[in-house]
């Protein structure tokens, strides 16, 4: 485990409102980051908003405002949503930001200065939703749509700054070969490089007919393209180039840059050429996840299958917070697409109240009822059935490190879980209801009510990174305060005999 941890999610665009797809990078996003804070790593953890290019202006025009009205609007939304959903983050960047936009004069400065920016020209199709520029067989193959939106492609046609992205290719290519684990999942890997090995041209990376956007400190007619402003975002945040470089140095490279299926090429071609012209280390992972479909579908607004922020605020006010990020988070292994369907939503939640739920009201009533809520010490020798669970509770630590570290975010959530329901077979097997009933069996009830607190005590510890409030609530139950501990800490030692439960309340009550 490193010591530091920087994780980034992308920049989003703020010309409409966020919905489920962005709530969901940003909260396994934070997930990740609350895991490394309780590990003791030094945690950093950023997002924010891209806010110049074409799609912003053309948003902006129909709605009659300028494109810098449009983003302080919609920035708002995205803060208060980030607020609601009870989001980690240390920084929140917005490349209208002078901090961003200075910065990046700069990293242009240092890149025409190495001559990997030249002037030259541009002509061919460019995708304005996705701020792209697709290649003819690409437009042709996707009938002149865009692949993700599609939306008809626009051709352009003006005189350009390239960069010199056909002389990076090569390392680039080797990078991906050399790290395994530089792209993830494998499949996302084997995609950029096989598109990679089909060649690529030099980047265009200026507009002249924009006026919304960074100017080239060169040529202050052109603004600067909007996928090389907001990738700059990840250092510039940190300070790159600025009187106080100290975060960027602490913090770079990224440990884990998570992005949607959708920009893994400007992730791993076009932000790997920029920094090797700057001279920097690549981030150690760029993580793609998969996309959220709706009821088997596209989401869309005309469909009305769209996880707007009303649907995602009205499950909030339902079933919790904690619910929410659990269902997401556990639906699919990460990095698959995923689809959102209601009963789904149900069986997860089901699942959190009649395992985990469950397990901690049986013990905490338990010892409630039969010891006074005072927790017992094992007493006596130990069964296999004991032996068993002491082993499975034990290995969670590791279990969960190692799926940390792959960012296995499905695993983070299954993993207690499922250590929740073993200790709930314990429960049943061993009997402490019937044990309670002979005065000759008190220890080895002693024994069965503290393995089970045990147990149900490192699962809600090892879940409080994706329920960071249920899992503290249930924590407490069982007189337990993290504020401030390290998940060794938790995780390494046991709840003390003597120590006094608090009530046993339903952590997930119900909902009709
Ligand atoms: N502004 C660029 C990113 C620049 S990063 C230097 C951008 N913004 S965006 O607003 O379109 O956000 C895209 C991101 O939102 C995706 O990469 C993904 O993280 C998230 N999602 C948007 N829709 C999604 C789904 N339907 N499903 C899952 N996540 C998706 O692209």
């Amino acid at each position: 485990m490193n010591d530091r941890f920087y994780i980034t999610t992308p920049i989003y665009y703020p010309n409409a409102e966020p919905h489920i797809g962005h709530c969901y990078t940003t909260i396994a996003a934070d997930a990740l980051a609350r895991y490394h804070r309780l590990a003791g790593d030094d945690t950093f953890f950023l997002t924010g908003t891209d806010e110049h290019g074409i799609k912003m202006v053309k948003t902006a025009a129909a709605q009659n405002i300028q494109p810098q009205e449009l983003a302080d609007r919609v920035v708002e939304v995205f803060q208060a949503m980030w607020k609601e959903l009870d989001i980690t983050h240390d920084d929140f960047i917005r490349t209208t930001q002078p901090r961003h936009k200075e910065a990046v004069q700069e990293i242009v400065r240092r890149l025409v200065a190495n001559d990997d920016i030249y002037l030259g020209s541009y002509e061919g199709w460019y995708d304005e939703s996705q701020e792209e520029f697709v290649t003819e067989t690409e437009a042709k193959t996707n009938e002149f749509k865009s692949a993700v939106s599609g939306k008809p492609l626009v051709r352009y046609k003006e005189p350009t700054y390239l960069f010199r992205l056909a002389k990076y290719a090569p390392r680039i290519l080797d990078h991906i070969q050399q790290h395994r684990d530089f792209i993830r999942p494998e499949t996302r890997r084997n995609e950029v490089i096989s598109k990679l090995k089909a060649g690529v041209d030099d980047l265009s990376v200026s507009r002249s007919s924009l006026k919304w956007g960074i100017p080239l400190p060169n040529d202050p007619e052109h603004v600067l393209y909007v996928w090389i402003d907001a990738l700059s975002n990840y250092i510039t945040a940190l300070g790159y180039t600025s009187s106080d470089p100290s975060r960027f140095g602490r913090y770079w490279p990224a440990d884990v840059q998570l992005i949607g299926k959708e920009i893994l090429w400007f992730h791993t071609v076009y932000w790997p050429a920029v920094l090797l012209s700057l001279g920097l280390p690549l981030p150690k992972l760029v993580f793609a996840h998969g996309w959220w479909t709706s009821g088997g579908r596209k989401m869309s607004k005309s469909l009305g299958n769209f996880i707007d922020l009303g649907k995602i605020r009205a499950i909030i006010g339902k079933h919790g917070l904690d619910a929410l990020r659990y269902y997401l988070l556990r639906a699919a292994p990460f990095g698959n697409d995923l689809d959102w369907t209601d009963g789904d939503f149900d069986k997860s939640f089901n699942e959190l109240a009649n395992v985990l739920g469950n397990c901690l009201n049986r013990t905490v009533k338990m010892i409630g009822r039969y010891r006074g809520g005072v927790l017992p010490a094992a007493a006596g020798d130990l069964q296999d059935v004991d032996r068993a669970l002491i082993e499975r509770s034990g290995k969670l630590g590791n279990e969960l490190a190692q799926a940390y570290e792959r960012c296995e975010l499905q695993q983070g959530a299954l993993l207690p879980v499922d250590l929740a329901r073993a200790t709930n077979g314990y429960i049943d097997v061993t009997a402490p209801f019937a044990l309670a009933k002979d005065p000759g069996k008190a220890a080895r009830l002693d024994t069965v009510l503290n393995l089970s607190s045990q147990a149900v005590y490192r699962a809600l510890v090892g879940l409080l990174p994706i329920l960071p409030h249920k899992a503290a609530e249930g924590l407490a139950q069982l007189g337990v305060d993290v504020q401030g501990k390290r998940l060794s800490d938790l995780l390494s030692r046991n709840l003390p005999a003597g120590q006094k439960l608090g009530e046993g309340r339903p952590l997930f009550p119900r909902v009709e």
